[in-house]
């Protein structure tokens, strides 16, 4: 499984870029304005310098003519860019189209295997099933991720699953059993996938040990 970012935050991502474990961003127009800045396009250009992997942008519009002109202007940015497309009918019209042109596009707030399965079919790069939100209204997300990846092996789709809305470490366990091609994880859960407790106390002891030994000497 490969870790993507999910945030905007430009600190955020040039320290999780340090780390060598980010392979791709993914941004929405929540996370953008989170940032309070309204330059998307510098944004997702200055995310492009600091990761070399696929950053998404969302379109905002809602005709397929407009999202395709929308995607197109949003590809143009950095050869990085993935698309999202939020699933619609007007959304699978607008992904087949440019999948057809070559612009690679995340399906995305995917909360049904039948969205996911469209999506492929339409021929999205990506689909993103949103896990934490369906959590949230009693649904088991992770489940839908395990039956995304599992229908999508039967029918060798290259369609990719990427786990988004994870909220915290376990959905990051649980998302590589399931077999998701990659998890996109709020800066915050990367940093809580890294430390555990025992470790910290492990390099305490040794620190302490080797003191004792070494103020002898
Ligand atoms: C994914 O691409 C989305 O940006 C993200 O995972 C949404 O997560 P949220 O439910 O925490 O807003």
């Amino acid at each position: 499984m490969r870790i993507f970012l999910d945030t905007a935050n430009i600190e955020e991502i040039r320290e999780a870029g340090k780390l060598g474990v980010v392979s791709g961003v993914t941004t929405n127009p929540s996370l953008v304005a989170k940032e309070e800045r309204a330059d998307l396009k510098a944004v997702i250009q200055e995310i492009s310098s600091i990761i070399d992997g696929p950053i998404s942008a969302e379109v905002l519009s809602t005709e397929p003519e407009a999202m395709i002109t929308e995607a197109k202007e949003l590809s143009s940015w950095s050869p990085n860019v993935v698309v999202k497309i939020p699933v619609s009918a007007k959304g699978l019209e607008a992904t087949s189209a440019l999948s057809k042109e070559g612009i690679k596009v995340n399906f995305t707030l995917c909360f049904s295997l039948n969205q996911a399965i469209l999506g492929a079919l339409a021929g999205a790069k990506y689909v993103s099933p949103f896990v934490g939100r369906l959590d949230d209204v009693g649904h088991d997300g992770m489940q839908l991720v395990a039956e995304i990846v599992k229908v999508f092996q039967l029918y060798d789709f290259s369609t990719e699953v990427i786990a988004a809305s994870i909220r915290h470490p376990l959905h990051c366990i649980a998302a590589a059993k399931a077999g998701a091609h990659i998890a996109t994880v709020p800066y915050p859960v990367l940093i809580q996938m890294i430390r555990h407790p025992l470790t910290d106390v492990g390099v305490a002891r040794f620190a302490q040990d080797w003191q004792r030994v070494a103020s002898r000497i």
